[in-house]
């Protein structure tokens, strides 16, 4: 039963997936079946080219009927067993791997860092030049952008100081950073460019990088860290021997990762208590605009998206092939976040090797698992996002668009007795 576009209120299919916990080539079948008056569904046209299921309580009552017979239904022959790779082992330490699987169980949820190994380093090093040269906005080039026509706000804060760390954190292929350090260079201010990744081999390209940016005028010390949990403080010790000519640190978090962790404020915290206290924390980020919240939806419900290479690496790793699962990339209003995740079309249990035996980890049809997420914040949100991570704003600028943000802050002092 269908009728055109009328006062009648709508569940877009996202919604119906959520409530229903089915997928949306699901939904897709249910509608395509009222067009054809083959169910009782009552739908309407709300555009053009797309039909909607009403938000009445007789539609909801035909849809939970059909879950419930799916389940009836459903082959239990369907279940399927996925063999991580041998190349998931070798890539990834014991612990590294226990980290995947947990937080597989716990969040339904691959962290993020462990797609920029191997081939995911060498994707991100060609998407970053990419998109440094391309002609509409991105994160990168206004990264560049920003840091390029703040410098002088930066030489104020550096002050009379002669020595200047630049401790990155994230570096990705380094192209962020390039500008700053030939600025620092050109005012012969630079002592040492310390650059932190989870990733061996971002750090091997970011280093190989900076070797031919700066004909062998930088060099690049890298280390192997997870900035969610790690600090960097003893990374600055040798500097700090005596009083005399103390060196300050710009300690530059580029390119939105802090709102790719699980737990941001964690991170910033934990990033503060690393910093002295004349260093400069220096943050790039994306906005929440309409337009950043819009940034995929063409691909969110009807037509099927597919993975960047860094995205799908580990779920490949893992065994888990596309013939498995339907990819759903959309904001979500309720996380206040665009995520990118894959959903279950049928029950897998994941077979992990161990060393005394195998750890199965269970799949069901629906689950969901998340590959990618960006947090929404605005920019009243990130200084106050900072502000509750004990962070104090020195200077703040937004590109033109009002799209794109840059910070500078240092760790706020309080003393005893103050809040
Ligand atoms: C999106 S890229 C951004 C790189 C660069 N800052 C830029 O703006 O182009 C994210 C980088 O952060 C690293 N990364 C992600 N999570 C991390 C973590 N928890 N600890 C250390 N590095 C991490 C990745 O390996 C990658 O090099």
């Amino acid at each position: 039963m269908h009728q055109q576009r009328s006062r009648m209120k709508y569940l877009t299919n996202r919604q119906i997936t959520d409530l229903y916990n089915v997928s949306f080539d699901a939904v897709r079948k249910w509608i395509n079946a009222a067009r054809e008056d083959k169910n009782d569904l009552q739908i309407g046209q709300v555009e053009p080219d797309k039909w909607q299921i009403a938000d009445i309580s007789k539609n909801h009552e035909i849809m939970k009927g059909m879950v419930a017979l799916g389940k009836t239904r459903k082959n239990r022959l369907a279940l399927k067993m996925a063999e991580p790779k041998s190349e998931f082992y070798k890539l990834y330490s014991p612990a590294q791997q226990l980290d995947i699987i947990s937080s597989i169980e716990t969040y339904r949820e691959i962290p993020l860092q462990y797609g920029y190994f191997d081939g995911g380093a060498e994707y991100w090093d060609k998407y970053a030049n990419r998109l440094l040269n391309e002609q509409s906005a991105n994160m990168l080039n206004k990264t560049v952008e920003l840091l390029d026509t703040n410098l002088a706000n930066l030489d104020r804060l550096i002050g009379e100081r002669k020595r200047v760390n630049v401790i990155d954190l994230g570096v990705g292929n380094g192209l962020p950073v390039k500008g700053l350090l030939d600025h620092l260079l050109k005012r012969s201010v630079l002592n040492r460019y310390v650059g932190i990744d989870f990733s061996p081999n971002m750090l091997e390209i970011a280093k190989r990088n900076i070797a031919s940016w700066f004909d062998g005028q930088v060099n690049a010390e890298t280390h192997v860290r997870d900035m969610a949990t790690e600090r960097f403080k003893d990374l600055l010790v040798a500097d700090y021997d005596t009083d005399a000519d103390k060196p300050v640190n710009i300690i530059t978090l580029l390119g939105a990762t802090l709102l790719n962790l699980r737990d941001p404020e964690d991170m910033l915290r934990l990033v503060r208590t690393s910093m002295m206290p004349d260093d400069v924390l220096i943050y790039t980020t994306k906005l929440d605009t309409v337009n950043a919240r819009r940034y995929f939806d063409f691909n969110a419900d009807e037509d099927a998206a597919v993975l960047a290479d860094d995205h799908r690496m580990v779920i490949e790793l893992l065994g888990i092939d596309p013939s498995m699962y339907e990819v759903e990339q959309f904001y979500d209003a309720d996380l206040r976040s665009r995520l990118i995740r894959i959903r279950m079309k049928l029950d897998v249990t994941v077979c992990f090797k161990r060393t005394g035996g195998e750890w199965r980890v269970d799949l069901n049809k629906n689950d969901t698992i998340t590959l990618w997420r960006a947090w929404h914040l605005t920019a009243r949100e990130t200084v106050d996002q900072f502000d509750q991570s004990g962070l104090r704003l020195l200077d703040a600028s937004v590109t033109p668009d009002d799209e794109y943000l840059i910070t500078m802050s240092r760790p706020s002092i309080i003393k005893p007795g103050e809040n």
